[in-house]
C-alpha cells in the first residue's frame, strides 16, 4: 500500500490551520514558535509568539534582551525553563554561529532547550530536511493508525513511532507532513472524542478496524506527583510591598514572588509564624496578620503546589533582608511572577 502522505497533505492543504509561523521559512520565527508550543496550546501560544516576534524580530535582538524582560513576555505560559533556554539559545546562535541558525537537525540540537522534536520541526519547516517531528499528537495519530500496543512513552515505543513517522514522510514536503500530522492530532484524531467520521484515513486505521481507538495510545503510566506547600507573605508597608527573585535551582527560577516559607505539609498561619525562617525575618520587629487566602491547588507536570497568601503588616522597626525588592504595589505588574500569584493579584485588583 502507498504511504499516507498524499492523503495527509491533501487534507492539510484544505483544512490545515493558517498559523503565522507557517507563513515564513525564517528559522528564527519557526524555532520561536516551536519552543512556545512545546507545552502550550496554539490558542494560548499564538499571542505570546506575536509578542516576541514584534519585540524581538530577529535572533540578534533577542540575544540582547534581559532575562527579566523575556520572562515577563513569557508570563502565563508556565514551564519557565523554556524561556530561559530561549534566551540562552539566541545568545548561542549569535555568539557561536554568527547570528545564523544551524541548517541541520543535528546542528540545531546543540542549542539550549532544542531536543529531537524541536530540531526536526525547525529543520523540516525552515530548511526542508526530511526529519520527522514526533510530539504527543503525532504519537497518538500513528499509534491509532497502526494500532500499536507498545507504550508510546517508553524509549522503545518512541523509537517505533519515530521510525513510522520517518517512513511516512514525503521528502518533497517534510515540513508540511509534520505540520499536517500535528493538525490531524489536534483537529481530528483528538484524545477523547476523535472525529473518525471526518477522517480521510479512517479506512486505513487499524485501531478503528479493531475497535481500540479509545485505548490507543497505550501509556506506561504517570510518574508520582510530589506535593509542596508554599506560604507567601504579601507585605503591606504603607503602599509598598516586597518581592524576591527565585534564584535557587528549583521551579520558577528567575521569576519574582512574595517572600515565601515552604512547609512539609498543610499548616495554618500560626505554624508558619513559628518557623525559624519567619522568626528570623519578623521576630524582632513584630507583625500583624490581616488575613489569609488559600489558593486553588496549582498543578505542574510532576508537582502540585498548595499555596496560601498571608497579608502581613510588619512592625515599624522591620528591616527587609538583603535581596528583597521594595516597590509600590501598583508596580507589581512590571515583574514576572508565577501564574498562581498572577491569578491571586488579578483577583485582588482586576484593574491592575
Ligand atoms: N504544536 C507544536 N508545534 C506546532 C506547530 N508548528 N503548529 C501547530 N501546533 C504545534
Amino acid at each position: 500500500m502507498t504511504g499516507i502522505a498524499p492523503i495527509l497533505l491533501g487534507w492539510y492543504d484544505r483544512y490545515g490551520r493558517d498559523l503565522p509561523w507557517r507563513r515564513t521559512r525564517d528559522p528564527y520565527l519557526i524555532w520561536l514558535s516551536e519552543v512556545i508550543l512545546q507545552q502550550t496550546r496554539v490558542a494560548q501560544g499564538r499571542a505570546c509568539y506575536e509578542r516576541f516576534a514584534v519585540r524581538y524580530p530577529d535572533v540578534v535582538s533577542l540575544a540582547a534582551a534581559s532575562e527579566d524582560d523575556v520572562l515577563l513576555l513569557w508570563q502565563g505560559l508556565g514551564y519557565y525553563s523554556r524561556a530561559r533556554n530561549l534566551l540562552a539559545a539566541a545568545r548561542e546562535v549569535t555568539e557561536r554561529f554568527g547570528g545564523r541558525f544551524p541548517r541541520s537537525a543535528a546542528g540545531l540540537r546543540t542549542l539550549s532547550g532544542v531536543g529531537e522534536y524541536t530540531a526536526a520541526a525547525v529543520a523540516s519547516a525552515a530548511f526542508g530536511e526530511p526529519e520527522a517531528a514526533v510530539d504527543g499528537n503525532v504519537s497518538r495519530v500513528l499509534a491509532r493508525l497502526y494500532d500499536l500496543t507498545e507504550p508510546v512513552d517508553t524509549s522503545a515505543g518512541h523509537r517505533l513511532v519515530a521510525a513510522l513517522a520517518r517512513a511516512e514522510l514525503d521528502p518533497r514536503r517534510p515540513g508540511d507532513c509534520n505540520q499536517a500530522l500535528m493538525d490531524f492530532g489536534a483537529l481530528l484524531c483528538t484524545p477523547a472524542a476523535p472525529r473518525c467520521d471526518a477522517c480521510p484515513l479512517a479506512e486505513r486505521c487499524l485501531a478503528r478496524a479493531a475497535g481500540t481507538v479509545a485505548e490507543r495510545p497505550v501509556k506506561r503510566g504517570r510518574t508520582a506527583v510530589r506535593e509542596r506547600w508554599f506560604h507567601y507573605l504579601h507585605l503591606h508597608c504603607g503602599g509598598d510591598t516586597f518581592l524576591r527573585r527565585r534564584e535557587e535551582r528549583d521551579i520558577w527560577r528567575g521569576l519574582y514572588e512574595f517572600p515565601m516559607i515552604e512547609t512539609d505539609g498543610p499548616v495554618d498561619f500560626a505554624a508558619v509564624a513559628a518557623t525559624p525562617g519567619f522568626r528570623c525575618w519578623f521576630g524582632a520587629a513584630g507583625w500583624r496578620v490581616a488575613g489569609s487566602v488559600v489558593l486553588p491547588p496549582h498543578r505542574l507536570t510532576h508537582r502540585v503546589i498548595h499555596a496560601a497568601v498571608h497579608r502581613l503588616e510588619p512592625g515599624n522597626s522591620f528591616v527587609p533582608p538583603e535581596g528583597w525588592l521594595r516597590l509600590p504595589s501598583g508596580r507589581l505588574g512590571e515583574y514576572a511572577v508565577p501564574r498562581l500569584l498572577e491569578r491571586y493579584l488579578d483577583a485582588e485588583d482586576p484593574c491592575r
